[in-house]
C-alpha cells in the first residue's frame, strides 16, 4: 500500500484539561441511577468540567500555548490557525478569532474555524497537512486546535458521557509524528446527533448514532485493509485509536468490526484490550471532549512511543463524516513531553460534589 508518507506531520503537541471534574458515581447518586450503568454499562468514569473563567476558548488557548512553547518557532512562522470545534461561540465569528485574541496572534495568517461535530478537529489537521504538502504554506507552520466542552441538557441520558478538553498541534515537520497523506474517509448524511441553531444542548438519536459510528468504522477500516486480511494489516500498528463518545461505544464498534471481518470473539477482544483500550486512558479522566477526544487518545499512545511505531486514528463526527488516518512516531515521541500537561492538570483539578454540580447546571 502506498501510504503517501512524507516528512510532514505533528511537530509539537499540547493538551489542556479544565480545572474541575465530577465522578460519574456522584452523578448516578444525584440522578437516582445505579452507578454500574455509568461505569460498567457505558464505561464512563470522570466528567471534566470548566470552572470559573474557563471556556472552550481558554482550553484551546491553554493547549496552544503549551504546544507553541515546546515547538521553538515564533508566531511569525505560523501561516495558518484552524480551530476545530462544535462548541461555537458565535454563528459568524470563528473560534479561531477568540483564540487568536488570547494568543496575541495577528498578521499574515489564515485563521478560521472548522465544524463537523466531533470530526472538526481532524478536518482541521488534514487541511493543515494538505496545505503544507501543497506548497501553499511557503514554509510556514500551522497551529491546529481541537477544543470542546461537551454538555447535555441536565438529566439527558447522555449526561454521564459529558466532558471537556483541548489538544493543539503545530503542523510542520514530523518530530512528534508523521501523518500519512493517504487517508480513508466515509460520509453519509444522517441526523444521529445535532444541535439546532439557538439551542444550547445537542439532540441525539442514540441507537442511530451507534449504527452510523459502526458503519463508518467498518467502511474506513475496509479501505485501509484494501483487500488484505484486516487483522494482518492491524498487526503493524502499535495502537488503534478511536473517537471516544464513551468507551462502551468504541467497544461495540470494535466488536462489529470483528464480526464484519469474520474474527472470533476472542480475537476481537484481544485487539480491543491490547491496541484500543490503552489509547483511552486519558479519556477516562476527560469524558467526551468531542473534537479533542480522538486526539487525546493519539497523544496518549504517542507519548513514550519508539520512533517508527505506527498508529491508526479513526475519527467520527455525527452528521456523519469519518476518516481513518495513519501516523508514524517521530523522534520526539519517546520523550512525550505533553504527558506533563495531563499530569499537571489532573494533579491540580478539583473534584466537585453533586450539590456543586447541581448548582452549576441549574437542575
Ligand atoms: N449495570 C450495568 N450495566 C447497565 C446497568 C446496570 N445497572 N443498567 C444499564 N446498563 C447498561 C445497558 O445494558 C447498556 O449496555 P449495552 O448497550 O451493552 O446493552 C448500557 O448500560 C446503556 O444503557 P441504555 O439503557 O442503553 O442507556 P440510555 O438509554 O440511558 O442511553 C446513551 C445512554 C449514552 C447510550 C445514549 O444517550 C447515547 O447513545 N448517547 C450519545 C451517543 C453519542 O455520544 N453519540 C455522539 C457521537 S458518536
Amino acid at each position: 500500500m502506498n501510504t503517501g508518507s512524507t516528512n510532514l506531520g505533528i511537530a509539537s503537541l499540547g493538551l489542556k484539561l479544565p480545572s474541575r471534574y465530577l465522578d460519574v458515581r456522584d452523578l448516578a447518586a444525584l440522578r437516582g441511577v445505579d452507578p454500574d450503568k455509568f461505569t460498567k454499562g457505558l464505561g464512563c468514569h470522570e466528567i471534566a468540567l470548566c470552572g470559573e473563567g474557563e471556556s472552550v476558548v481558554t482550553l484551546a488557548a491553554g493547549a496552544a500555548k503549551r504546544a507553541l512553547a515546546r515547538w521553538g518557532g515564533s508566531p511569525r512562522d505560523l501561516g495558518l490557525l484552524v480551530v476545530g470545534t462544535e462548541t461555537a461561540q458565535d454563528m459568524s465569528r470563528p473560534l479561531s478569532a477568540f483564540v487568536a485574541d488570547e494568543l496575541g496572534l495577528r498578521g499574515a495568517i489564515r485563521s478560521y474555524e472548522t465544524k463537523h461535530a466531533c470530526y472538526g478537529g481532524t478536518v482541521a489537521l488534514r487541511q493543515a497537512l494538505e496545505w503544507k504538502a501543497s506548497g501553499a504554506s511557503r514554509g510556514k507552520a500551522a497551529l491546529v486546535i481541537a477544543s470542546d466542552v461537551a454538555l447535555y441538557a441536565p438529566k439527558d441520558p447522555g449526561e454521564p458521557t459529558q466532558g471537556a478538553a483541548a489538544v493543539a498541534f503545530v503542523v510542520d515537520d514530523a518530530s512528534v509524528a508523521a501523518v500519512d497523506l493517504e487517508s480513508f474517509a466515509w460520509a453519509e448524511p444522517a441526523f444521529d446527533f445535532w444541535r439546532p441553531v439557538g439551542e444550547s444542548f445537542p439532540r441525539v438519536d442514540g441507537p442511530l448514532s451507534l449504527e452510523c459510528y459502526e458503519k463508518a468504522t467498518t467502511e474506513c477500516f475496509r479501505q485501509l485493509a484494501d483487500g488484505k486480511p484486516l487483522d494482518e494489516v492491524l498487526a503493524a500498528f502499535s495502537a488503534v485509536c478511536f473517537h471516544v463518545p464513551f468507551p462502551k461505544m468504541v467497544k461495540k464498534a470494535v466488536m462489529k468490526l470483528g464480526e464484519a471481518n469474520g474474527w472470533s470473539e476472542g480475537v476481537t477482544s484481544a485487539l480491543f484490550e491490547s491496541k484500543v483500550m490503552p489509547a483511552m486512558d486519558w479519556n477516562r479522566h476527560t469524558g467526551n471532549s468531542y473534537t479533542a477526544a480522538l486526539w487525546t487518545g493519539v497523544a496518549k499512545v504517542l507519548a513514550g512511543a519508539e520512533q517508527g511505531a505506527r498508529f491508526a486514528a479513526f475519527s467520527y463526527g455525527s452528521g456523519f463524516g469519518s476518516e481513518l488516518l495513519t501516523l508514524t512516531a517521530g523522534p520526539k515521541a519517546k520523550e512525550g513531553a505533553w504527558k506533563a500537561d495531563v499530569a499537571q492538570d489532573l494533579a491540580s483539578r478539583t473534584r466537585i460534589d453533586a450539590e456543586t454540580y447541581l448548582a452549576y447546571r441549574g437542575a
